[in-house]
């Protein structure tokens, strides 16, 4: 396989096409973005954690039946995955109050949740990815009803996964975001998991090992990103 043209550059990846139409070549770059773009700056090395520690976690998931579009970790950088016609949906699954939901609900910042709860974003970067519900979706054809089924399904699924799995590395896994694409008509779980997109909290000493360091500029991003990856390493590579 051939890493053929770009087809698309995003705020922390790169997304080329191959020689193989069913799959495309990610390029994680060392930019950091938050605030819908606002903040913005590079963070050595964060490529390199990001895309070993979303194969870790893909491969983790794979394992264990979830339908995902990870294909081969290549190396530092770069990784192969199918081509997924993305929904325009983010899914984000919560444990505990903490970030936009904190404020929501008038709950403090760790309150632990009775369930998790599951919210929606229209993944629109113009509009700074409102919030919808199942109705929005379905009016505008966002994704279907038997495609959400599918969506929230796997949500649940990987949260009860990734919970167990952080859980023996001492972190609280407090929300994540997630996105799904369409591969020849089936359901897959798409983009990346990793310190970007998730809160992971140190279970003893509550320290933020994820993009709230960015977001609120408590310095030590690399070390927090280097740490998850150390602790999935040593629980994930015997
Ligand atoms: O900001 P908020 O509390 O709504 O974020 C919930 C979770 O979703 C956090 O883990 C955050 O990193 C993630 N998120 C994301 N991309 C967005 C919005 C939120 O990865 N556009």
């Amino acid at each position: 396989i051939e890493k053929l043209e770009q087809l698309y550059e995003g705020k922390a990846k790169k997304v080329y096409k191959t020689t193989d139409p069913d799959i495309v070549w990610i390029e994680y770059k060392d930019s950091a973005t938050a605030f819908n773009g606002l903040k913005k700056e590079e963070i050595p090395n964060k490529g390199i954690l990001n895309n070993r520690i979303t194969a870790l976690f893909f491969q983790y998931l794979e394992e264990r039946a979830i339908p995902t579009h990870f294909v081969e970790l290549l190396n530092d950088r770069e990784m192969l995955v199918k081509a997924l016609e993305i929904l325009p949906v983010e899914v984000v699954v919560r444990n505990r109050a903490a970030g936009s939901l904190g404020k929501r609900i008038g709950q403090e910042e760790g309150t632990l949740l009775p369930k998790p709860i599951l919210e929606f974003y229209y993944k629109d970067d113009g509009l700074g990815d409102p919030m919808i519900n199942e109705y929005h979706i379905d009016a505008m054809g966002w994704a279907t009803k038997e495609q959400m089924i599918q969506v929230k399904e796997i949500a649940l699924q990987v949260n009860s996964l990734l919970i167990d799995l952080m859980e023996q590395v001492n972190i609280d896994l407090v929300d994540f975001k997630l996105e799904f694409g369409l591969h020849k008509g089936q359901v897959l779980l798409g983009d990346e998991i990793s310190p970007d997109n998730c809160r992971f909290w140190d279970q003893e000493t509550k320290e933020r090992l994820d993009k709230d360091r960015f977001r609120h500029d408590l310095g030590g991003i690399e070390e927090a990103y280097q740490e998850i990856l150390r602790r999935l390493e040593s629980k994930l590579l015997t």
